[in-house]
């Protein structure tokens, strides 16, 4: 291979996600059982720094990593494990040391996801250092990018693009691939173009089941099989939804789909429960609002405790206030944090 570069850097600024129709389930290297969507979030981001610097070549990775300024043991062990993966396609990252470095926009440990906007981060710089080492263009630079986001962390791959993302090959769309996330925003109806997504942090800190434990569980569940099926159901419904503006089939839709997820958790071969007292409190609450007003307010749930508040743009004056005034309670040191759909990674150029 010739070298075109002695050293170079970059810089990308990459979101979370919400899934509407979740992933949960896989085989192989974060191959999903079933297709899944979401939504790119504007201001749960991480934002990375790479910086390659040629060195003799005597294989392996070689690596510095610091998370918010720190150097972080677990989290380098995890990259390192990551990058040497990438070197099967990024030959050169065996021919540099790379210096990285990483912080998120949200309060780390707060409970919402990180992986997603974390490793998206890492395989777009991955990318842009393929392209300026290398000198070759890819030809399908996020799709790429998304490629290796998915081997970090399944749902990653799809915060490599803005607005709203499907994953996993389904017959409901033609260029859908289990590889790669693919955007589909220019099929989505403008009311929910911009969504709001407020995060109630029921509770902070590590979840009992890591996502990686619950995965695994899906192998020997009772109701695999029938949850795959219905979650490639609900990708076409949600698709024909998200096209038409359906507001009504959307709460339906998505509330189910968090609460399959929970109980497909609870029904495991070793089961958990991550939704904690004040989850179930919330959810009734929400029910409660939306009866009582009117306002399609909704609820969707990670892989934890914590409550995704989903509305309108033009609901949010009263949602904000419903929060403020009736929710806020429930919520850890009072936390929450307001997102819309966001427009996808950003470079950063210094
Ligand atoms: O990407 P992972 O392995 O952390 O799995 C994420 C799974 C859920 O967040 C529960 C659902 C999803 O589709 O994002």
């Amino acid at each position: 291979m010739t070298q075109a570069r002695e050293s170079a850097e970059c810089t990308w600024k990459s979101p979370s996600n919400i899934a509407l129709v979740k992933y949960w389930g896989k085989r192989d290297e974060q191959i999903p059982a079933n297709p899944s969507i979401s939504f790119s979030l504007d201001r749960a981001t991480t934002e990375t720094s790479v910086k390659a610097v040629n060195r003799s070549n005597d294989g392996g990775i070689s690596l510095n990593f610091t998370f918010e300024q720190q150097p972080n043991a677990a989290f380098e062990e995890k990259l390192k494990a990551y990058l040497t993966k990438a070197a099967r396609e990024f030959t050169w990252l065996e021919q540099y040391h790379l210096d990285i470095a990483s912080s998120n926009t949200f309060p780390h440990s707060s409970g919402i996801a990180s992986s997603a906007s974390a490793y998206s981060a890492v395989a777009l710089c991955l990318c842009t250092l393929h392209e300026e080492i290398t000198g070759n263009k890819l030809q399908d630079f996020y799709r790429k990018a998304s490629t290796w986001a998915r081997i970090g962390s399944g749902s990653a791959c799809r915060s490599v693009y803005g607005g709203f993302t499907l994953w996993g090959k389904t017959p409901h769309l033609e260029n859908s691939s289990d590889e790669y996330a693919v955007g589909i925003d220019h099929l989505i109806h403008p009311v929910f173009q911009t969504l709001k997504d407020t995060i109630l942090i029921i509770e902070k800190g590590k979840k009992a089941v890591s996502s990686t434990a619950g995965h695994a569980l899906l192998k020997h569940h009772p109701f695999a099989s029938t949850r795959y099926r219905i979650a490639g159901e609900n990708t076409a419904h949600l698709l024909a939804i998200l096209k038409s503006g359906d507001l009504d089939a959307f709460v339906e839709l998505v509330e189910a789909e968090a609460l399959m997820l929970h109980a497909l958790m609870m029904t495991s071969p070793t089961p958990f429960i991550l939704m904690k007292p004040n989850t179930l409190a919330v959810i009734e609450k929400i029910k409660d609002f939306r009866n009582q007003s009117g306002i399609r307010l909704l609820f969707t749930l990670d892989a934890g405790a914590n409550v995704h508040l989903l509305n309108t743009e033009h609901d949010n004056d009263q949602v904000q206030y419903f929060v403020r005034n009736e929710l806020i309670g429930y919520c850890q040191n009072q936390s929450y944090f307001c997102n819309s759909v966001g427009k996808g990674p950003v470079q950063i150029t210094t």
